[in-house]
């Protein structure tokens, strides 16, 4: 199969789409960011790497970082987390707050703000320098030692974010977070200000794809098992209320942010990455979304 046509083929066939959508811009910073940027990263176990566009170029990989930090608390704590935090999909956007309340402070899964939220107050709880920590387990995942938070980034969406605030005092209130407010948001909007490119992101993945096990070194990073359902949690949870929607067109699990960044893995075969910083009403990617489903249909290789 001739890989680097096919997604030479869809950066033409997509880029009409990126006009329909529009960049985030609820985060101040975000709004700066040229929407006609488009690259795809295709990375298979076997070594193979196809790219397209600005496949080297970073940008804000906002919630694709809770995938890192979900897959440290797995791997550091285990099952035990998920008595905080549930496996459903929420049905509710993103930044949801009413599911949180009438659920007394249990968010659904882990890649909803509140779940993302409760994620880092277990890591506050239990590392000592958790922010570098998170930085030192990304640049493991790459083997790159130059991936780093955008302190820009971060201080642009907490001078603008009440909402999320909102959310952490809610979780507070219930008793489901241990540490000061501030200090949780202030982790959390680091997270979500780490940049990557499509290369280094199809990289880091590519371990989600290995069963836990690092390409390069063989270093288990997370059991089988825990692998197995931190992809689960992908496939039903990573796109909000269009995880239904991802998984029906595209057939991968796979997580989105509001960068324009999403990244999907095959399970024994391969991660792909896609940015497209023009968003849909849901806060993925658009063009993101067509070209993934254009790879799978006609690559061939979804999960099912
Ligand atoms: O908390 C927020 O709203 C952002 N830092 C992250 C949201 C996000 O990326 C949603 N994904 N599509």
């Amino acid at each position: 199969m001739d890989y680097q046509k096919i997604l030479e083929n869809i950066a033409i066939e997509t880029e009409s789409l990126q006009e329909k959508g529009k960049v985030a811009n609820y985060i101040p910073e975000l709004s700066k960011i040229n929407p006609n940027h488009f690259g795809i990263s295709l990375r298979f176990l076997n070594g193979e790497l196809f790219q397209v566009g600005d496949s080297n170029v970073k940008f804000s990989i906002q919630s694709i970082a809770k995938v890192f930090s979900l897959s440290m608390a797995i791997g550091l704590f285990g099952e035990s987390i998920f008595q905080r935090v549930g496996v459903e999909p929420s049905g509710t956007a993103f930044n949801s707050l009413l599911q949180l309340d009438y659920e007394e402070g249990i968010p659904r899964n882990p890649f909803i703000n509140a779940g993302a939220l409760v994620i880092v107050d277990i890591l506050l709880s239990e590392l000592r320098h958790p922010k570098q920590e998170l930085l030192e387990y990304i640049r493991k995942l790459t083997g790159n030692k130059y991936i780093n938070f955008n302190d820009t980034v971060a201080v642009s969406e907490k001078s603008e974010g009440y909402h999320n605030a909102a959310m952490a005092n809610l979780l507070k209130s219930h008793g489901n977070l241990h540490n000061d407010v501030e200090e949780v948001l202030d982790s959390y909007f680091h997270l979500c200000s780490i940049e990557m490119s499509c290369n280094e992101l199809s990289k880091a993945f590519l371990v989600y794809a290995n069963h836990g096990r690092l390409p390069k070194t063989n270093e288990q990073i997370l059991t089988k098992s825990q692998a197995k359902r931190l992809n689960a949690l992908m496939q039903t949870c990573g796109f909000y209320d269009e995880s239904g929607e991802f998984s029906f067109t595209v057939g991968l699990p796979g997580k989105s942010g509001v960068g324009g960044g999403i990244v999907a893995v095959h399970p024994e075969k391969f991660s792909i990455s896609v940015w497209s910083p023009a968003l849909n009403k849901k806060g993925n990617s658009l063009r993101g979304m067509k070209a993934l489903e254009l790879f799978t249909t006609k690559s061939d290789l979804s999960v099912f």
